[in-house]
């Protein structure tokens, strides 16, 4: 998540009123716009054609969509755990910037992503994820950015050849993805030097972060990213509509949700963010926090209610 975003937080109160910490109710009218907009598909994007297929969006073994997931159930209350893994909920993984999940996650069912968000434990990263059975890792969270993991690409490109590529052989089959630059103008050019700096390095897929206003601009980053760096399936492991208008918001989520889901080489992508303990301190501004030592800034406060449609719908 970026700084400049800062300013936008969005205070939904009227929403969020309506709804008590661990019952969701369906989205309030008042939440949603009635405009009917150009559906996500039928909007021209040069790359679409060349380098996409589509296909109905995979389901899990019990009926889950396969894509989407959320990040940081922040939450130490099971009841909202079970909130979002209830009969009608769609989301089937969470991460929450961690390597290791606290009890309520690991108890949950809903698969956890381990990630190695900076340097710091590497050198235990092997036993961490085979303690865990972890067959998937996420890797570096926003190098570019020095509020955030702050790594360059060479020592990225050092620690991922020391400690990273290594668990291929420990952990057989384990899917890798690469550090997740911020889509400030930092992050391409971290990533070109990465992968320069990186040659022996297998990278699985690439997780991308977006914020802006619009499914266009996300999707020319989204087509940009997949052609840029070698075709590589994408993660989309943070995005979203910093627009201060909830009824943009819940458009651009219903769009990006719906068009992700039939764009192949979408493999997963997690809304930002899911942050019903820290619903306390919307009033707080800029919203900064500590969750499991890790310094977190939350651009937007978004209503329960948009939080609710990405679940179910
Ligand atoms: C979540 O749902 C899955 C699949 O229905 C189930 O196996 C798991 O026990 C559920 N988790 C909780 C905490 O109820
Ligand atoms: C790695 O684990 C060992 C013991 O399992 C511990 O002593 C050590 O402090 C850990 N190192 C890091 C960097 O966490
Ligand atoms: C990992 O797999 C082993 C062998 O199947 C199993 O005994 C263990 O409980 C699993 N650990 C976790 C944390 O799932
Ligand atoms: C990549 O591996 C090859 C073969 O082991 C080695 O010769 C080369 O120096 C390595 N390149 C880098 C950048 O580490
Ligand atoms: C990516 O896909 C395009 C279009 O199919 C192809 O021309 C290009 O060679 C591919 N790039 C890589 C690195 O595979
Ligand atoms: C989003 O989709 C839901 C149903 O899936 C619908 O109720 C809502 O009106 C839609 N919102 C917008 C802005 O299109």
């Amino acid at each position: 998540m970026a700084f400049h975003l800062f300013a936008r937080v969005s205070l939904v109160l009227t929403c969020l009123s309506l709804l008590p910490s661990s019952t969701y109710a369906s989205p309030a009218s008042g939440s949603t716009s009635s405009t009917s907009s150009t559906s996500a598909t039928s909007t021209t994007f040069s790359a679409t054609a060349v380098i996409s297929t589509t296909s109905a969006a995979p389901t899990t073994s019990n009926g889950k969509n396969a894509k989407r997931g959320l990040s940081y159930p922040d939450t130490d209350n099971l009841a909202d755990v079970l909130n979002i893994n209830q009969t009608k909920g769609l989301v089937s993984w969470q991460y929450d910037w961690g390597l290791t999940p606290p009890p309520n996650l690991a108890q949950s069912g809903i698969q956890y992503i381990p990630m190695q968000w900076g340097s710091g434990g590497i050198e235990n990263l092997s036993q961490a994820l085979q303690a865990q059975n972890a067959t998937i890792l996420l890797t570096f969270n926003e190098p570019d950015f020095n509020q955030q993991s702050n790594i360059d690409p060479n020592t990225a490109a050092q620690l991922w050849m020391q400690h990273i590529e290594p668990l291929r052989t420990t952990i057989p089959g384990i899917r890798i993805g690469a550090p997740a630059v911020s889509s400030d103008t930092t992050g391409v050019p971290w990533l070109t030097s990465f992968f320069g700096a990186c040659t022996n390095c297998t990278v699985d897929f690439l997780p991308i972060h977006w914020y802006g206003e619009g499914v266009e601009g996300f999707y020319s980053y989204l087509f940009q990213l997949y052609s840029q760096f070698g075709n590589r399936t994408i993660w989309v492991t943070e995005y979203a509509d910093t627009s201060l208008a909830d009824s943009d918001v819940m458009t651009f989520m219903n769009q990006t949700t719906a068009y992700m889901d039939t764009l192949d080489f979408v493999e997963r992508y997690a809304w930002f963010g899911y942050f019903v303990g820290i619903r306390s301190s919307l009033l707080a501004s800029p919203l900064t926090f500590t969750h499991r030592g890790l310094k977190m800034v939350l651009p937007i406060v978004r209503s329960l209610c948009l939080v609710f449609q990405f679940l179910h719908s």
